[in-house]
């Protein structure tokens, strides 16, 4: 396949969102390779505890070890006959052990195998208990950044430090945003929104700041709308300060500028969000300057990054407390799943507010998502019918700056697109080995 053929500098063909080949091609190269997330230290707090997710096509268990304590990744699969041993999203493991409910092999939550019934049929033909390929076998590569676990499938490659450069500072912010110093998931499950497109669209939408003004017209509208109605009738509607913003203007979203990095990590704004203008409550700034002091209060709250995006795998929301992760399921299927954190340390007011933003613009019943996917899946068609060949990301092409490992623009340049091709393009072209 000539991938190269497939991307220009301001423009991709279709088949970027339609080929099988290139969806196999990119679940080896790309979601194979790089740093995945796979979850929270919060969801796994007690030995024995684990959750279900998916690195690319894999599927995975994380759980926490009785034993050791360590947080291990494993691959959700039967050494015998490979069955799914795990299908619960969440739980916990009975006797400290997985049991496939196919053959009734057992494995330890480090994955090796514990036992098998009637063993006996299992001596003299070559089967090696110790064999890790007769477990459930862990994940090449397990790291931890402030209680956020990542994963890679390969076995070499950057430290997780290194993978995520400057975007760290992100999840820096989202956590020192507790006064206690941790942020914790709320709720055993995350919502999840199936999109009928591919993945791309997505993590491209997140900074296209040209669509708001005119995809979400329609909701704004109606909301400002109703929320005026209800206002006057009951004084301020909380609601306000989490929908209303999407009535930004072009010059709003310019001003707000947009960085990106390498490895197709990006963000916009730093200290200005459609979300930064939120009234801050008394008693969560009272227990920040306890915690932090005024000086540094003051520092944590005015660095407001707008939605980043740790590429691939999620975007993160560092000053609503929300994650959302990417999970493809096929060339035109990808599942989001969008968490919620609460800050340790800080009054119910936040967790609300928290809850109120992922039930009004993440969640399957957002009042904006749906006019996003279905943007994604009248390209998805187009790109399919071959009714697109080249799709377009030119917009302030040239215009970009390059400031060592950054490249900034205005942010309403297309270079949040191609920003991530050019990464995009480093890992679908790099042939070499990482097992
Ligand atoms: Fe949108």
């Amino acid at each position: 396949m000539q991938i190269r053929s497939l991307v220009e500098p301001a423009r991709v063909r279709r088949e970027v969102y339609t080929s099988e080949d290139v969806f196999a091609l990119e679940m080896e190269r790309i979601w194979g390779r790089a740093w995945l997330y796979v979850g929270h230290e919060s969801q796994v707090k007690s030995p024995g505890d684990y959750i279900t997710t998916t690195m690319g096509l894999t599927p995975v268990v994380m759980v926490r070890d009785a034993r050791s304590g360590a947080i291990n990744v494993l691959v959700n699969r039967c050494g015998h006959r490979g069955a799914m041993v795990c299908e619960a999203r969440t739980g916990s493991i009975d006797k400290g052990v997985f049991r496939c409910p196919y053959h009734g092999w057992t494995f330890r939550a480090d994955g090796s195998l514990r036992s098998q019934p009637s063993p006996a049929g299992y001596k003299d033909v070559g089967f090696d208990k110790n064999n890790p390929a007769f477990g459930m076998p862990g994940v090449p590569r397990v790291e931890k950044y402030r209680g956020f676990i990542f994963a890679s499938l390969a076995r070499v490659g950057p430290d997780l430090k290194t993978f995520l450069g400057e975007i760290r500072e992100t999840i820096d912010n989202m956590v020192d945003r507790a006064p206690g110093g941790e942020v914790e998931v709320t709720g055993k499950v995350g919502h999840r929104f199936r999109h009928p497109a591919n993945w791309k669209f997505f993590t491209e939408n997140l900074h296209d700041a040209m669509h708001p003004m005119v995809a979400h017209a329609g909701t704004s509208a109606a909301v400002r709308q109703y929320l005026e109605q209800l206002s006057q009738a009951h004084g301020p509607v909380p609601e306000a300060e989490v929908i209303a913003p999407f009535g930004g203007s072009y010059d709003f979203f310019d001003d707000m500028g947009f960085v990106g990095l390498p490895r197709g990590h990006a963000y916009m704004g730093g200290k200005k969000s459609i979300f930064s203008h939120y009234e801050v409550y008394p008693d969560y700034l009272k227990s920040m300057e306890e915690a932090h002091g005024k000086e540094r209060t003051k520092e944590i709250l005015s660095f407001n990054r707008h939605n980043s995006l740790i590429y691939p795998s999620c975007t993160v929301r560092d000053n609503i407390q929300s994650i959302r992760v990417v999970i493809p399921v096929s060339v035109n299927e990808t599942i989001i799943e969008s968490w919620t954190f609460a800050l340790k340390g800080a009054p119910p007011n936040m967790l609300e507010r928290t809850l109120r933003y992922s039930r009004l613009v993440n969640s399957p019943a957002s009042m904006v998502g749906p006019d996003d996917v279905n943007c994604y899946v009248r390209i998805q068609q187009s790109a399919a019918s071959g009714a697109i060949e080249w799709i377009d990301m030119r917009r302030h092409f040239g215009r970009e700056v390059q400031d060592g490992a950054r490249t900034t623009a205005t942010g309403t340049s297309d270079l949040a697109l191609r920003n991530q091709y050019t990464a995009w393009l480093e890992y679908m072209t790099d042939t070499g080995e990482r097992s």
